[in-house]
C-alpha cells in the first residue's frame, strides 16, 4: 500500500492507486456541473470525500463552510496559487472561509519562528489571496498560535477519543509534535462547526493528497465526538501537485524550482526560459516525433495557471505532440504570458497588502 506521510513531501505518482487504496472518490460525476472550475474541468482535482454534501449546499443554497490551512514556510508559489484560486471560487459558490496560518505546525515541525511565519503569513500568503481575489469581509482567517479559547479546548479534547496506536497507524513513527500539530489540524478543520462559529454545517477541505492522513482522522474524530457536538463529518477535495520548473518536486526550499508571485517579472519570465520542456534532443527529431507535453512544465504552466481557454490549449498539444510547435518558440510565449500575469498581479497585490495588514489590526 502507498504510503501517505503529510510531514515527508513525498510526491504522489499514481492518483488512480490512491483512490483505490484509500477509498477517496474519485471526482468524475461531479465535472460537468462545476466545469467553471479549470482545476475539476482538466482533473488537477481528481478526488474527494463526501463532495454530495457540498454539491447540495451548494445547489440549495444551503449554508456551509470551507476550511484551509497553509504552513507559513516559504515564498507563496504557484502551487500555492492553486489552492488559493479554490479558495476565491468555493467563496463565489457561497462558502464561508476559514483559513488559518499553520505557524503552530511550522514551529514544531519545520523551526520556524512564530515572528518569520507572521510576517510571511500576512505578507506572502494573506496578501497573495486578497490581490488574487478573495473577499477579505467574509474570511475567519487566525494563527494556529493565537485565537480563541473554544478552539484549544476542542483540540485537547480531541485527544480523549483517539489512541496512541490509532496515530501510529495513521502517521507511522510518531513524535510529540506531530501528534500536536495532528490534533491542531483537526481543530482547524471541525471548530468552524462549534457554536460559537457558526454550528453544524457541511464543510469542504481542499488538501494536496498527502494531507488525507489528517482528513481520515479528522473525520473519525467528527464521528466520535457526535453526541457532543453534532459535527457533520467534514468534507474534502484532493488536487495533484504541480512539477518543479526542472521537473521533480516543487519545492519551497529550492527557488529554481518554482515561480513565487512575488518573483520580478522579467526574472519570472527567465525561469520559464530555463524550465524543463518535454522536447526532444534535436529539432529534427522533435519535428519527426513531435514533443511529449505530459512531461513539459511549460505545457503544466499552461494547464494550471496561465491558459483558461481549453482550445487553445488543446491547439498547443496538438501542434506539439505534431512537431509544428518548437520549444523554444513555446517557451517564449509561455514567458511572456507569465510576465504579464505577475505585473498585473503585483499592482493588485500592493493594495491587497494593506488590506491584510488590516484585517490583522482589526483581529
Ligand atoms: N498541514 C497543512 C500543510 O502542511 C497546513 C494545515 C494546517 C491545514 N491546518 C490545516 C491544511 C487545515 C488544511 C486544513 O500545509
Amino acid at each position: 500500500m502507498n504510503e501517505l506521510d503529510p510531514w515527508a513531501q513525498s510526491s504522489v505518482e499514481d492518483y488512480e492507486k490512491l483512490i483505490k487504496d484509500f477509498g477517496m472518490q474519485p471526482m468524475d460525476e461531479f465535472k460537468s456541473g462545476y466545469s467553471d472550475l479549470r482545476y475539476i474541468r482538466r482533473n488537477v482535482i481528481f478526488g474527494h470525500r463526501d463532495f454530495s454534501r457540498i454539491d447540495e449546499s451548494i445547489q440549495k443554497k444551503k449554508r456551509f463552510a470551507l476550511m484551509t490551512g497553509l504552513m507559513p514556510s516559504g515564498r507563496f508559489h504557484f502551487g500555492h496559487k492553486m489552492v488559493a484560486d479554490e479558495i476565491i471560487w468555493f467563496q463565489r459558490k457561497g462558502a464561508e472561509i476559514f483559513s488559518c496560518a499553520a505557524d503552530m505546525e511550522s514551529y514544531l515541525m519545520r523551526g520556524v519562528s512564530f515572528e518569520d511565519a507572521r510576517k510571511t503569513a500576512t505578507e506572502e500568503y494573506l496578501a497573495n489571496y486578497i490581490a488574487l481575489g478573495l473577499n477579505p469581509d467574509k474570511l475567519t482567517f487566525w494563527f494556529q498560535s493565537d485565537y480563541r479559547n473554544e478552539y484549544y479546548r476542542l483540540r485537547d479534547m480531541l485527544s480523549k477519543k483517539v489512541t496512541f496506536n490509532e496515530l501510529k497507524a495513521i502517521y507511522g513513527e510518531l513524535t510529540t509534535g506531530k501528534i500536536i500539530s495532528a490534533l491542531t489540524q483537526a481543530a482547524d478543520i471541525l471548530h468552524p462547526q462549534l457554536p460559537e462559529f457558526g454550528g453544524p454545517r457541511p464543510v469542504v477541505v481542499p488538501v494536496g493528497a498527502d494531507q488525507d492522513p489528517h482528513i481520515r482522522l479528522t473525520r473519525d474524530l467528527a464521528q466520535r465526538f457526535n453526541e457532543e457536538f453534532k459535527f457533520v463529518p467534514p468534507s474534502a477535495t484532493y488536487h495533484k501537485f504541480m512539477s518543479g520548473l526542472q521537473g521533480g518536486k516543487m519545492s519551497s526550499s529550492n527557488p529554481q524550482s518554482f515561480i513565487a508571485l512575488t518573483d520580478e517579472p522579467k526574472e519570472a519570465a527567465k525561469k520559464v526560459m530555463r524550465a524543463k520542456t518535454g522536447g526532444r534532443a534535436t529539432v529534427e527529431e522533435q519535428k519527426k516525433l513531435g514533443g511529449i507535453p505530459e512531461q513539459c512544465m511549460i505545457y503544466e504552466l499552461y494547464l494550471y495557471h496561465l491558459i483558461d481557454d481549453d482550445k487553445a490549449l488543446k491547439e498547443i498539444h496538438q501542434k506539439c505532440k505534431a512537431g509544428t510547435l518548437m520549444c523554444g518558440e513555446d517557451k517564449k510565449h509561455c514567458a511572456q504570458l507569465m510576465e504579464k500575469f505577475l505585473s498585473e498581479h503585483q499592482k493588485k497585490r500592493a493594495e491587497a497588502k494593506k488590506q491584510a495588514e488590516k484585517l490583522l489590526k482589526k483581529r
